[in-house]
């Protein structure tokens, strides 16, 4: 059944001359069907190279808003219409504006999951893979950092005391669930294991880890880890990709396996129907397109 629906996707993908690309954290079968696979800086940058005009979208809503963003020419879209993150619209754009009248001169730094009316009242984005190789370069010493205040924490505990930095009380509602316990009893059950966990985690997880990275990051550790033994605190989707890369490694859930349920929204019903369809299409204003864009290339160029 997958099967034929998936030699059915690649068929229409064909004929549209479409791109299919799908986030660390989708399902299996979504992701053997992708393009391309990655986090979601490297997605947004991947959708600008393509020629493809079509680019599906598996993942969830910010992400698809800022592949459009960097290619407005291009028709995204994104199969399942609600599939949203809870992070991204924890602040609002309204927010932004009273953060600016609080803090005059600072700049504002929002992590890539906001959405695009938010992105473009900012002055820097940052993704979970260089949120602290950017702040590092910003000029300003005064910083708001939204909405993830656990990556924020990580920020500052990174650039130690050469910047201050204001933080939004926003959370990952998947991430947030990993503990301190969930750390000790697998460092009892896999004495020989490293522990490699999201910086959207609490501060007292991140920094019991052997690792701290994106998904990104965390496929690049394993590649050059010589161990044979992992344990991942993050949504649950990405192990599937860590063990494409290590085969011959073997991974573990940190405590109980999270999971990110508009993640896994997508099916492969849900692509083909966005294939055939052309559903759900991103549209966003030539304003917001415009003024999202500034704080991005920002980051780029850093
Ligand atoms: P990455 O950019 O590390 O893939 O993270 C995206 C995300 O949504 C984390 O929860
Ligand atoms: Fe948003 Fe967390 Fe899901 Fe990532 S894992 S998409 S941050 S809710």
């Amino acid at each position: 059944m997958n099967d034929d629906l998936a030699e059915k996707i690649k068929e229409l993908k064909k004929k549209k001359s479409a791109i299919i690309v799908a986030h660390n954290y989708q399902r299996p079968e979504i992701q053997d069907i992708a393009d391309f696979t990655g986090d979601s800086l490297e997605l947004s940058r991947k959708c600008v190279n393509v020629n493809e005009k079509i680019i599906v979208f598996c993942g969830v809503k910010f992400m698809a808003e800022t592949a459009k963003i960097l290619s407005p020419e291009k028709k995204v879209l994104l199969p399942k219409e609600n599939a949203g993150c809870q992070l991204a619209d924890c602040i609002t754009p309204e927010e932004i504006d009273e953060y600016r009248k609080k803090y005059p001169g600072a700049a504002i730094v929002g992590y890539v999951n906001t959405t695009a009316e938010t992105k473009a009242k900012l002055d820097y984005c940052v993704t979970s893979a260089n949120a602290v190789d950017i702040v590092k370069k910003i000029p300003e010493k005064r910083i708001v950092f939204l909405p993830d205040k656990n990556l924020g924490l990580w920020v500052k505990k990174n650039i130690k005391d050469e910047k201050e930095i204001i933080l939004h009380n926003g959370r990952c509602y998947v991430h947030h669930k990993f503990t301190k316990e969930d750390i000790m009893n697998a460092k009892n059950a896999h004495p020989d294991a490293k522990i490699v966990v999201h910086p959207e985690c609490l501060p007292e997880v991140t920094e019991l880890a052997d690792k701290v990275a994106s998904t990104s990051g965390m496929i690049k550790y394993v590649k050059e880890e010589k161990a044979k033994k992992f344990i991942i605190g993050t949504e649950e989707g990405h192990i599937y990709r860590l063990k494409k890369e290590r085969p011959d490694a073997e991974f573990y859930s940190l405590g109980n396996a999270q999971i990110c349920f508009n993640m896994k929204l997508t099916k492969l019903e849900d692509v083909y129907e966005s294939l055939k369809k052309e559903q759900y299409e991103i549209k966003l204003s030539e304003e917001i397109i415009n003024k999202a864009k500034l704080p991005i290339e920002r980051m780029l160029g850093l």
